[in-house]
């Protein structure tokens, strides 16, 4: 990555967990190479242990229980409105945006997928790929389109499969890869926009 100047795009980070990916990414925020600024942390759960990292850079958040999709989707969208977000990127974000969604909002919306996509698409994806004897694995950075886990593939990295591998090995060490792969694939996305 080499350092670029010129307006960060106001980025927002979509979660519902752990916020590994989150954290990573507001590290990259913070770097002299970084393109984006993360202004609004959004999830769907209160109990998203990756809001704590929001709060820690006193990164504002909005939660939204998701009782109705279409109010919800209504709800985020004044919310990103409001915060000039244009960028979205999911980091473990356990609901599907609608078509109307992501029509509506036109800018890029991103994707971490933990599978080489296409292959493993959907949830699971280590338990999978340990059964079928994979002899690699991965994760992929994607444009979100409405179909799942298809969009166009921004940037993949591939990691070996031991036999030594469990799910959370598998897991563990695909994560470590996640987190310097989303900001190359960040970058690659706006530098070149
Ligand atoms: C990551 O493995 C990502 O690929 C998938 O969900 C997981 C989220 O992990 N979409 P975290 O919440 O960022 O730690």
């Amino acid at each position: 990555m080499e350092k670029l100047t010129g307006k960060k795009s106001n980025t927002a980070v979509f979660i519902s967990g752990r916020g590994s990916n989150l954290k990573s990414l507001i590290k990259y925020s913070k770097s002299k190479y970084s393109l984006i600024k993360i202004k609004l942390v959004v999830s769907n759960t209160i109990n998203a242990k990756g809001l704590n990292y929001a709060k820690k850079s006193k990164i504002k958040y909005y939660i939204n229980n998701y009782k109705n999709i279409a109010v919800s989707e209504k709800q985020i969208f004044k919310q990103l409105s409001r915060f000039k977000i244009d960028l979205i990127c999911l980091a473990g974000f356990m609901k599907i945006l609608s078509e109307k969604f992501i029509k509506k909002f036109k800018k890029p919306i991103l994707n971490i997928h933990p599978s080489l996509l296409p292959k493993y698409k959907g949830l699971n994806t280590h338990e999978r790929v340990l059964k079928n004897n994979e002899k690699y694995s991965g994760s992929t950075v994607h444009l979100v389109t409405p179909k799942l886990d298809s969009g166009k593939i921004i940037l993949q990295k591939k990691i070996k499969v031991l036999k030594s591998d469990n799910v959370k090995i598998l897991e563990k060490k695909i994560l470590k890869i996640e987190h310097k792969l989303y900001p190359e694939a960040i970058y690659k996305i706006l530098s070149n926009l």
